[in-house]
């Protein structure tokens, strides 16, 4: 695929992991992109995860004609871009590496090698001159590795932008951008938004017209959509008014509660969306309370704290910098409930967050008087943000 006259794409599609990085679910694979550029002096972005050296080798040469690169440049040194690194070099004895000077520890790290007579430390503002273009190298420490380093190939405006941008999935649309590249983004980057932010402020100041990230497709038309994306995102703002409803049950009456009370805000015109945290991918669960405006906790008392998925999927939030959001609880317990106060707690150290003034207490099943309660709740959470109604 060529991304313009002089880039090439010659990255590889995994289909077959089913937990990237361990633990998220990657139903519709994931890609690790990497690019080839003839400037003349031709430049390898970034290599793959390990298996798939071969078929991006064979890429690479189909690329390039057989021609050995100049550079191999390694924006980040994470294994899923790294693992190529070893049979570049072996395969092309006179490639040199380009990266930042904290790649080549941790080169010799994880492949035992860090090819002191082979390579080129950058730092921000340098530059690599390939002939026809140039690459002006801008370093986003904690995007979301210390050591990440991007591209901008400012004679056409294109930025390898390293692991941001990235989307779960290997489908090319970019319509469908938007979903998976935010659970990648809360997933992975999410706890760095004030480094995404000042990233971003740098790239406000570049012409920029596609960008090559290390994951998904690459992003040609309406730049200011993915950005404007990144830029709430990044600042912790949500992205809707929706509220998500993320509860736990044992024996399904919490679950009751929470279907009655989804049910009734959707009656009221919100857009509502539910997860059983027991069952559903906690990936997605942390992207739509990040994504939604305000969030809903239903959980059970249980060893004198809360239902363990509950706990799992705050500490998820709170790791990540959760902020700025409208939340509250419903809780269930048959003999001394106190989830909704372990749950406040636990979020109350979160900045900016407003907990509604109606809580929800079941003991042991839905009543009348907790049907009620849960119906107030309702409607204070349609009233606006810090309102009396
Ligand atoms: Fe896709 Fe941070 O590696």
């Amino acid at each position: 695929m060529e991304i313009n006259e002089r880039i090439k794409y010659i990255g590889v599609e995994d289909r077959t992991t089913d937990l990237f990085e361990g633990q998220y679910p990657v139903p519709d694979g994931i890609t690790y992109n990497s690019y080839f550029i003839d400037g003349e002096k031709t430049a390898v972005m970034d290599t793959v995860a390990e298996g798939f050296e071969e078929i991006w080798l064979e890429n690479l040469k189909k690329a390039s004609g057989g021609r050995a690169p100049d550079y191999l440049i390694v924006q980040h040194m994470e294994p899923d871009h790294s693992s190529g690194i070893t049979a570049l070099m072996e395969t092309f004895p006179e490639t040199v590496i380009v990266s930042n000077a904290k790649s080549f520890p941790m080169m010799k790290q994880f492949f035992g090698e860090d090819y002191p007579d082979r390579r080129i430390a950058v730092g921000d503002g340098d530059s690599l001159d390939l002939g026809s273009c140039r690459l002006e190298f801008i370093t986003a420490p904690m995007v979301h590795w210390p050591e990440v380093t991007l591209a901008y190939d400012s004679t056409d405006g294109v930025l390898f932008s390293a692991d941001a941008f990235g989307r779960f999935g290997i489908s090319e649309q970019d319509g469908e951008w938007d979903g998976e590249a935010a659970r990648y983004y809360f997933g992975i980057v999410g706890k760095f938004g004030s480094q995404v932010k000042k990233l971003l402020d740098r790239v406000a100041g570049l012409n920029v017209t596609a960008i090559c990230p290390l994951h998904g497709p690459v992003l040609k038309k309406d730049i200011g959509h993915y950005t404007g994306l990144y830029g709430k995102w990044a600042s912790y703002q949500p992205e809707n008014d929706g509220i998500f409803i993320a509860y736990t049950s044992v024996y399904g009456n919490t679950k009751k509660a929470a279907e009655l009370f989804g049910k009734s805000l959707e009656e009221k015109g919100r857009m509502v969306i539910s997860a059983d945290l027991s069952r559903c991918d906690m990936s997605q669960a942390v992207s739509n309370a990040f994504r939604c405006g305000t969030l809903v906790l239903a959980t059970t008392t249980y060893n004198g704290d809360i239902f363990p998925p509950m706990r799992e999927f705050i500490s998820a939030l709170k790791e990540r910098g959760f902020r700025n959001r409208r939340a509250a609880f419903i809780e269930n317990g048959t003999w001394a409930p106190r989830s909704a106060k372990v749950m406040e707690e636990m979020l109350s150290g979160c900045p900016g967050m407003e907990f509604a003034r109606t809580k929800v207490t079941l003991m042991s099943a839905l009543t009348d008087a907790s049907e009620e309660a849960a119906e107030a709740l309702a409607q204070e959470l349609c009233g606006a943000p810090g309102g009396e109604n």
